[in-house]
């Protein structure tokens, strides 16, 4: 059973960096959730910082904070409990996701909302998410989402969608939007320097191998900033950066081996106040 310590405030993470519109937009939706019911989708390629926003949101804004994998439900009563069976009797177990629709002012994020197993999974949401923010179930009776609840949703923009039609017509509408997309070079180099504690100049490289990486056009490679922060850990602990992206990522020797020798070249072009608009939330 999960315990009382699953709905705390969570701690804030050092360095990380928004845009400023997104931080304004966030700012905003903690204003009208005390005003009205707020629901929230958070849209953007893996790795881009979405589950990070939603728990820096939490932390921001001292609210408790609970996760749910929606990607894994096969059932729609699924989140709120099950029926066990105990010396031969059953009863039914109620889970984290009720008591944390109850609680005040709780930030509740729902993971992979467009992959469910099963497209009715998502059912019994979709009346917690609506105006009247109720449910009912047979086992619990009517649940009441408590005052300030807010709803964030993360979805992988870019994934192949098991029911992705549906969460356009019904779940897209009820949510506001906020789409992130991967750092611009700058802030990824100040990240990975803040983060990893590395040399500017390393930062610099390992945001560069990957830009290369990522907009190779013959086999572009999804490199998330969850990675660079991975190859900046190795790099931390004294590995040579080749090394450090060999074993982080499946790639060759050789196509590595050209990207440092093309990128002695450009180091120095990079542009300035790129990363301008960012800052850290
Ligand atoms: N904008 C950012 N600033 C600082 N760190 C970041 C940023 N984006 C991602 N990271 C770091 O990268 C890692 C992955 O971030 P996170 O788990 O939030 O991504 P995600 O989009 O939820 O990934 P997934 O698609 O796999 O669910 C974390 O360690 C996070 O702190
Ligand atoms: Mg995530």
């Amino acid at each position: 059973m999960k315990r009382d310590k699953d709905l705390e405030v969570p701690k804030p993470e050092k360095h990380f960096f928004l845009k400023r519109d997104v931080v304004e937009n966030l700012d905003r939706i903690a204003a009208l959730a005390k005003r009205h019911p707020v629901n929230v989708l958070v849209a953007g390629k893996q790795g881009c910082g979405k589950s990070t926003l939603v728990r820096q949101f939490a932390a921001r804004n001292k609210r408790p904070f609970a996760t749910f994998q929606i990607g894994i439900l096969s059932e729609p009563g699924q989140l709120f409990g099950e029926h066990r069976l105990r010396k031969g009797e059953t009863y039914y177990q109620q889970f984290l996701f009720p008591r944390a629709v109850q609680t005040p002012r709780c930030v509740i994020h729902l993971e992979e909302i467009n992959r469910p197993e099963h497209p009715k999974a998502l059912n019994m949401l979709f009346s917690v998410l609506s105006e009247n923010r109720t449910v009912w179930l047979d086992e619990l009776g009517l649940i009441k989402v408590a005052d300030e609840v807010i709803f964030f949703a993360t979805l992988n923009e870019g994934d192949e969608f098991i029911g992705t039609e549906m969460l356009d017509a019904a779940l897209r509408d009820r949510f506001y939007v906020n789409v992130l997309e991967y750092l611009p070079p700058e802030v990824e180099t100040t990240v990975l320097r803040l983060k990893a504690d590395i040399g500017e100049a390393e930062a610099l490289t390992i945001v560069n191998v990957a830009n290369r990486l990522r907009s190779n056009a013959q086999e572009p490679m999804v490199v998330s900033t969850r990675h660079t922060l991975m190859i900046a850990e190795l790099v931390n602990l004294g590995a040579p950066v080749k090394e450090a992206f060999i074993n982080s990522l499946q790639m060759s020797h050789d196509v590595l081996e050209s990207i440092l020798l093309s990128l002695h070249v450009e180091l120095g072009l990079r542009e300035k106040d790129a990363g301008k608009g960012y800052e850290e939330y």
